[in-house]
C-alpha cells in the first residue's frame, strides 16, 4: 500500500525536489513545475493543503452568490464549495489561473456546472465584469510574485461587504526566527514564498471576520507540522 503510493507519488516528489524552474516568465515557470505532477495533482495535495473547506465553509456563501476564485489550480475547491453551498443555488463560479496543464484538470470537473467559467489569466489584472460576492485564494497568495496587486485587484472586483477568503502557508507571528527561516527556505524552493507582510497587508486592506492560525502534516516527513492561516475579511462599504 505504502509502496504503490509512493511510486504514484514518484513524479510529484521529483518536481517537488528539483524546485520550480529558475528560468522564464512567471508563466512558463508555473507551467515546467506543474505540468509534470497535473494528473496527481489533487491526490498529492489533499494530504499537503489544509483548511481548504474551512475556509470556504468561513466564507458563508449566501444562495445567488457570485463567486471567484484567484490561482483555482486543478478546481478541486469547486467540491468544497458545492457541499457548502450547492453551486446550482449560486448565480455563477468563476475559476481563474494562468497554468494551463491544470486549467485543463478545472474545465473538466467544471464541464458539470452549467454556471462555473474557467479562464486563462493572470489574476494581478483579471476583472470579472459584475462586482462579486466572495473571491478567495487557497495556497496561492504565496505563489504570486506581485501578491500584493492581486490583494487590490481582489478588493476593487469584490462588492461594499463582500468577502475575501485567504488560506495559506505562513511565518507565524509565535514561531521561533530559526523554525520561520527554515519555512521560508523550504518552501522558496518550490516557488512559494511565505511572508509576513501578507497578513499585515490583508488586514489593512479588509476588516477581519475569521483568522485562524494552524499546523498541518507533510507528507512523507513525519513529525513536522508546516504552518499555515486561514482569514476572512469584509471589504468595507467607503464612507461618504
Ligand atoms: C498551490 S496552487 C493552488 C491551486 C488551488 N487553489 C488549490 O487549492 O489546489 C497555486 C496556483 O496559483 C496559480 N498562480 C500563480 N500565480 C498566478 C497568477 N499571477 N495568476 C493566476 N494564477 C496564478 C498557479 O498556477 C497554481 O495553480
Amino acid at each position: 500500500m505504502f509502496l504503490a503510493e509512493f511510486a504514484a507519488d514518484a513524479r510529484v516528489l521529483w518536481r517537488l525536489l528539483c524546485g520550480q524552474p529558475r528560468s522564464g516568465s512567471h508563466g512558463e515557470r508555473l507551467e515546467g513545475f506543474y505540468a509534470p505532477q497535473a494528473e496527481r495533482y489533487d491526490t498529492f495535495r489533499a494530504r499537503l493543503l489544509h483548511g481548504r473547506g474551512d475556509l470556504i465553509a468561513a466564507l458563508e456563501i449566501p444562495v445567488g452568490a457570485r463567486v471567484v476564485e484567484l490561482g483555482c489550480g486543478t478546481g478541486s475547491n469547486l467540491e468544497a464549495i458545492d457541499q457548502a453551498r450547492p453551486i446550482a443555488t449560486l448565480a455563477d463560479v468563476q475559476l481563474v489561473d494562468l497554468c494551463p496543464p491544470l486549467l485543463a484538470l478545472a474545465r473538466r470537473r467544471a464541464a458539470q456546472y452549467g454556471n462555473v467559467e474557467v479562464i486563462e489569466a493572470d489574476a494581478t489584472t483579471w476583472r470579472p465584469p459584475h462586482p462579486v460576492d466572495r473571491v478567495f485564494l487557497s495556497y496561492a497568495l504565496t505563489m504570486m510574485p506581485d501578491w500584493r496587486a492581486v490583494l487590490a485587484n481582489a478588493r476593487a472586483m469584490l462588492a461594499p461587504g463582500g468577502r475575501l477568503g485567504v488560506v495559506d502557508f505562513h511565518l507565524p507571528q509565535g514561531g521561533s526566527r530559526l523554525g520561520n527561516r527554515f519555512w521560508k527556505t523550504w518552501f522558496a524552493h518550490d516557488g512559494v514564498h511565505l511572508s509576513e507582510a501578507h497578513g499585515a497587508a490583508l488586514r489593512s486592506l479588509f476588516i477581519e471576520a475569521t483568522l485562524q492560525e494552524c499546523r498541518a502534516p507533510v507528507p512523507y516527513l513525519p513529525g513536522l507540522r508546516a504552518p499555515y492561516y486561514l482569514f476572512v475579511g469584509v471589504k468595507p462599504f467607503e464612507r461618504l
